[in-house]
């Protein structure tokens, strides 16, 4: 399904308009404002139901911010964020407490997100009680979870150091599932596992959003990884989207510079076949002075002067495919 057909098909269950996350960063001098960090700046996309939506880029691209800011976990600077039909951009704690169980995030560590004294299955039943479930209900969805997430019922009496990354990992998935979330965000859910144990998270995530018609935000800084597992993929360099497509527009089209350089850095399966090699030159500039024109106009091998002078929104490029990029029309 492309990103059109898709349109027509799900509904929007998220929508981001022109969301800016700043951070103030040293102290104010005399008379002067603190410096601000544009960790995300001015970004917009919709995430429909049912989709998993990748976002890539390189470390400090602002990936982890955008996925906060959307769950709401700090305030945003500016933009707006539509969650299921209403506005949540600047509810207050109490008027957040009724969406965050429809919100669910699973992070990188697996180790770091269960609490190393706690039994599995009380970490799990917990989630169900905090939200107001009965024990009754709470069991029966554990083990409907644990069948998924293909993992014996003994499992639940384990504490977190007796498991594997991988396990560790499932069972985390599970219990971002207990609620039934209408959406979640997974940061760099595989980047802490051995590699083989990465495919088989990738599957079980496949394998779920068939079962269970999820909608996802999927963090990672691997193309490989989002390939496999997104239907729509957005770049992200110093907090802004730089180019956006549905998985396989992306791949036959690569567009922009940076994400022509990312790719590059894939090793191609048959190693005689021709390869576009680019590296990366220049420093990333900081996302506290960023320049005047395109942030990426210091790294990238096709600069021009207006690249350098005026910063390029994104471009329609049609498909579905958006390219911020002076030398793409
Ligand atoms: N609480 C904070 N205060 C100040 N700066 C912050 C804060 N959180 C993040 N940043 C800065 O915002 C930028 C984006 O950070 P973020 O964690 O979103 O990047 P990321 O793309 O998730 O990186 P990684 O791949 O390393 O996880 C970075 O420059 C980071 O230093
Ligand atoms: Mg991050």
């Amino acid at each position: 399904m492309n990103r059109e057909q898709q349109k027509d098909a799900g509904r929007i269950i998220v929508h981001v308009e022109h969301l800016k996350k700043y951070f103030p960063v040293g102290s104010a001098g005399f008379r002067k404002e603190p410096k601000q960090l544009k960790a995300v700046d001015d970004v917009s996309l919709d995430i429909h139901e049912g989709e998993i939506i990748g976002i890539v880029g390189e470390s400090g691209c602002g990936k982890s911010t955008l996925g906060r800011a959307i769950l709401r976990l700090f305030p945003v600077t500016d933009g707006k964020i539509v969650f299921k039909g209403t506005d949540i951009t600047r509810m207050d704690r109490k008027e957040l407490k009724e969406y965050r169980r429809d919100m669910q995030m699973i992070f990188q560590n697996p180790f770091s997100s269960f609490n190393p004294k706690q039994r599995i299955g009380n970490a799990l039943a917990e989630v169900g009680k905090v939200y107001g479930m009965t024990e009754s209900e709470t069991n029966e969805r554990i083990a409907e979870l644990m069948e998924h997430i293909n993992l014996p019922m003994d499992f639940l009496h384990r504490m977190p150091s007796e498991l594997s990354g991988g396990q560790l990992q499932r069972l985390a998935i599970a219990r971002a599932l207990i609620l039934n979330p209408g959406f979640i965000v997974a940061d760099e859910p595989v980047s802490a596992l051995d590699v083989s144990v990465q495919a088989q998270i990738l599957n079980l995530i496949t394998d779920l959003r068939k079962k269970m018609n999820m909608t996802m935000m999927f963090i990672s800084h691997e193309m490989t990884v989002v390939e496999h597992t997104c239907d729509y993929i957005c770049v992200m360099y110093l907090g802004r989207i730089i180019e956006m497509a549905p998985t396989k527009e992306l791949f036959a089209h690569i567009s922009h510079p940076y994400t022509r350089a990312l790719m590059s850095a894939i090793p191609k399966a048959d190693p005689d076949e021709e390869k576009e090699r680019i590296v990366l030159e220049g420093d990333i500039p900081s996302a506290i002075d960023l320049p005047e024109g395109c942030s990426f106009a210091s790294r990238c091998f096709a600069c021009t002067k207006e690249c350098r002078e005026r910063r390029p929104e994104l471009k329609d490029l049609g498909n579905g495919h958006f390219v911020a990029c002076h030398r793409l029309h």
